[in-house]
């Protein structure tokens, strides 16, 4: 099988990692519109050329893109065109046979999802977070490294939970939220605010102008 990952940053680097952890004798190559990267290899994998190479593409793709509506708006465009998605599991993560993992999505090493979690589509549950039982995390969520959330807990689509952060049992985050790193959220942060400390705090707002270089 043909494994594409789409985007040559660092988010590509442990996708590479982690999904030939998965499937040693595959072949993996990437894709990265930055011209200075295209003919370059990464780790022993090349990088193609530009993501309209997705248009011929035989085989499955991941989008290695940490701006979670990017990530979103990308899966969308090129799915509707009819690219395959896969799914990267690192072999020591530890996921129920209950839990569901959505296309697109990547779960990197030491992570947990457990019994009847529901993870979406283009999903990053990134190093050692543990998504307790009865979650649901929507599409285009981060999780960053070491997250951990009690049971049933909501993170709405395309929020951003930053490293650390604790989600307390059936603790809520919205849509488009931002929870800044080591945050410790015991009830709600609602959608497209940026929220942090202990207990987490709303600090402001998101919008299409936030700069994500701040988090990324
Ligand atoms: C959400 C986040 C980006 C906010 O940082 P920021 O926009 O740079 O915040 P500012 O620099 O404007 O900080 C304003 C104040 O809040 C404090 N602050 C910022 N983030 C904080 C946090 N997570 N917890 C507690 N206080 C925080 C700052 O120390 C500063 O305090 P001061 O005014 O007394 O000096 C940042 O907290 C964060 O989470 N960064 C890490 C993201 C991450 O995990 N990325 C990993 C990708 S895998």
């Amino acid at each position: 099988v043909k494994r594409c990952i789409a985007g040559a940053g660092a988010q590509g680097r442990v996708v590479l990692e982690t999904w030939r952890a998965q499937h040693p004798h595959d072949e993996f190559f990437f894709l990265d519109d930055a011209s200075g990267k295209i003919g370059t290899d990464i780790l022993g994998a090349k990088v193609l050329g530009g993501f309209s190479l997705l248009a011929g593409l035989n085989g499955e793709v991941i989008f290695a893109v940490g701006i979670n509506p990017l990530r979103l708006r990308l899966a969308s465009e090129w799915g509707s065109k009819g690219v395959r998605f896969g799914r990267a599991v690192h072999p020591s993560a530890v996921i129920s046979p209950t839990a569901r993992i959505g296309d697109g999505s990547v779960v990197f090493a030491m992570a947990v999802v457990n019994t009847e979690a529901v993870v979406g589509n283009h999903v990053i549950v990134n190093t050692a977070v543990v998504v307790e039982h009865d979650a649901v995390i929507e599409d285009g969520v981060a999780l960053c490294p070491g997250v951990r959330t009690g049971g049933g807990v909501f993170v709405g689509r395309g929020a951003f939970v930053a490293t650390g952060v604790t989600l307390g049992v059936k603790a809520r985050v919205g849509a488009g939220a931002i929870v800044g790193a080591g945050a410790v959220v015991t009830r709600e942060v609602p959608a497209r605010t940026l929220a942090y400390g202990v207990p987490a705090r709303v600090v402001g707002q998101v919008d299409e102008a936030f700069d994500w270089k701040r988090v990324l």
